[in-house]
């Protein structure tokens, strides 16, 4: 049976459950879990001896009072999923375990700064100083040897990378490839917010995508696949665009995309109000 704990608890339970050989698998969310958080841990399950998952809905990360506000709540049905999938601890902090009154620091991110530039970091300013300081918190609580995050966040996966670098935790970081819905859609916990309608307007996304791939991969520049995407984008009914870009898959940048091809497709964009981020890699 599934134990939802706190800080406190958890460690007891690594003191109790856990020895030199174990290797411990961390699946961080912010719970309204789906599919693609399930095979995060599916993922870790095959690779560590124990799975630690946290729900913890951070709100340092949300720029936008609204997007927390509406951001989906489910503790009961998340445990009883993590339950099936075999889970037994899932740390869910309060938010003074997590930022103490007294402790209002935040992680120095000057080194990798540029990682958490444009795309999500222009739009979302100071998201990525949400996402660090509480990955940071949350690793330093857990301990784990692997970190598991999924690839549609893709630029936080690279920020996160650079962090564990930067502040030497001494772990492996795990890069899941996206799930899907059978349309393409990229599962999220913000899919919950759409209509059955919005979610088929939705899948539009992927295919911009997917159109841009196809065009970079057939030997055009980014510009070109960039703009041909836009355009099935741009046509998409009830599809709002914030950025369709291509970058560099290491340094996020979007004046490096050059050869060999290393890129990433970028998309965020509304439907039906909600804010939707999705990517694909492109290689050579
Ligand atoms: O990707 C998420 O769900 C969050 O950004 C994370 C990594 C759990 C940090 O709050």
């Amino acid at each position: 049976m599934v134990k939802s704990i706190n800080t406190r608890d958890y460690h007891d339970w690594r003191l109790q459950f856990t020895s030199e050989n174990s290797s411990i698998g961390f699946v961080p969310t912010m719970g309204a879990l789906h599919q693609g958080h399930l095979y995060l841990v599916q993922q870790a399950k095959r690779q560590c001896s124990q799975v630690v998952v946290s729900i913890f809905v951070n709100p340092r990360q949300f720029n936008d009072a609204n997007d927390l506000e509406s951001y989906p709540v489910q503790l009961e049905e998340d445990l009883a999923l993590l339950s099936n999938e075999g889970i037994d601890i899932v740390l869910v902090p309060s938010i003074h375990e997590i930022y103490p009154v007294d402790d209002t620091s935040s992680l120095d991110m000057s080194s990798y700064a540029h990682i958490a530039q444009g795309l999500e970091g222009d739009h979302r300013p100071g998201h990525f100083q949400g996402v660090v300081d509480v990955v940071s918190r949350l690793l330093t609580i857990v301990k784990p040897q692997k970190l598991y995050l999924g690839k549609k966040d893709y630029q936080q996966l690279k920020v996160l990378e650079a962090m564990v670098r930067k502040e030497k935790f001494a772990l492996d970081v795990i890069g899941v490839p996206t799930e899907r819905a059978y349309s393409g859609l990229a599962l999220s916990s913000r899919n919950a917010l759409l209509s059955e309608d919005g979610r088929a307007r939705a899948s539009r996304i992927y295919e911009a995508l997917q159109c841009a791939k196809a065009v970079a991969l057939h030997g055009d520049s980014a510009e070109i696949a960039c703009a041909k995407g836009k355009a099935v984008l741009q046509s998409a009914e009830g599809v709002k665009e914030e950025y369709f870009l291509i970058a560099n898959r290491h340094t996020m940048s979007v004046n490096e995309v050059g050869s060999p091809k290393e890129w990433v497709v970028f998309c965020a964009a509304h439907v039906e109000g909600v804010r939707l981020i999705d990517n694909v890699e492109v290689f050579d």
